[in-house]
């Protein structure tokens, strides 16, 4: 497999230090102050879900880390994560958070697809909204298998598939109709943005088995009751998100 090509790598790392002056650098400070671990767009409770159990003493990588405030919070519960991430912009941010709010953890600027770490170093792979969005399935779920220990766990959040079909192509929040097929709908360049891969739930079903994981749980997520729509990711308003899962979060498990 030769994995994602350099005009879509490119295309990505670019989109990524343009959001991260307009938005993450400046959410930084926000995201990496916060006390509680949540994940997506509606900040939903782990502790509510326990989909990564007890990370204490845990080896971690966060696939596509951006900012790296999950790891930092992950970090915090005594892992002891990588964040590796395609974009220079994205780790410089999250280096300066580093020195500003600690705890301080290895950054790596690599492609998920292609990690620069050594086979079954880590006890879990993370990735949210980063690899899990970014990369051929075949290629990044294939480097998490690589990068575990037996028995190891891999959890990542993505938009969900019903979000993907509902999206409008340019500009705008999710519709209350289907946009698109489903079919095909695998590899998706968005006209003006960046290169996204949204398989259906059985294709990612079948890419984790074909890698060795059996799948332990899917958790969609919708808005909790009085959640405000996203400040700047205009993917779901609250309001449709409330009624339909934005976001899927797996969770599995090798099983060797
Ligand atoms: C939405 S951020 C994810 C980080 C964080 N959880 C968040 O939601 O802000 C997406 C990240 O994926 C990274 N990314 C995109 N393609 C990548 C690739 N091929 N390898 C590693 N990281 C990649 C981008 O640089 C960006 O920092």
């Amino acid at each position: 497999m030769s994995g994602t090509p350099p005009g879509d790598l490119a295309r990505n790392r670019a989109l990524w230090t343009v959001v991260n002056a307009e938005f993450t650098d400046g959410d930084a400070d926000r995201s990496w102050a916060a006390t509680t671990l949540t994940w997506g767009l509606f900040g939903i409770p782990e502790r509510d879900l326990g989909v990564l159990g007890d990370v204490t003493g845990l080896d971690v990588v966060e696939l596509g880390c951006g900012t790296a405030y999950l790891s930092a919070q992950l970090a915090r519960q005594g892992a002891r994560p990588v964040g590796v991430d395609l974009n220079a912009a994205q780790l410089a941010t999250a280096a300066r958070c580093q020195r500003r709010f600690g705890p301080t953890f290895p950054l790596v600027e690599a492609d998920a697809e292609k990690v620069p770490l050594a086979d079954g170093r880590f006890d879990l792979v993370v990735s949210e909204y980063g690899a899990s969005v970014w990369c051929d399935p075949d290629r990044w779920v294939a480097e998490a298998a690589r990068l575990l220990r037996p028995r190891g766990r891999l959890v990542f959040l993505t938009n969900s598939v019903l979000a993907t079909l509902c999206v409008p192509e340019d500009e705008g929040f999710t519709q209350e109709q289907l946009l698109r097929p489903q079919r095909g709908l695998r590899r998706t360049a968005w006209p003006g943005g960046g290169v996204e891969f949204h398989p259906s739930h059985g294709e990612w079903i079948r890419t984790l088995a074909a890698n060795g994981f059996a799948v332990q749980a899917l958790h969609e997520l919708y808005a909790p009751a009085g959640a405000a729509t996203h400040a700047y990711y205009g993917i779901a308003t609250a309001r449709w998100a409330s009624r339909w899962p934005v976001e899927d979060l797996w969770a599995a498990q090798l099983t060797g």
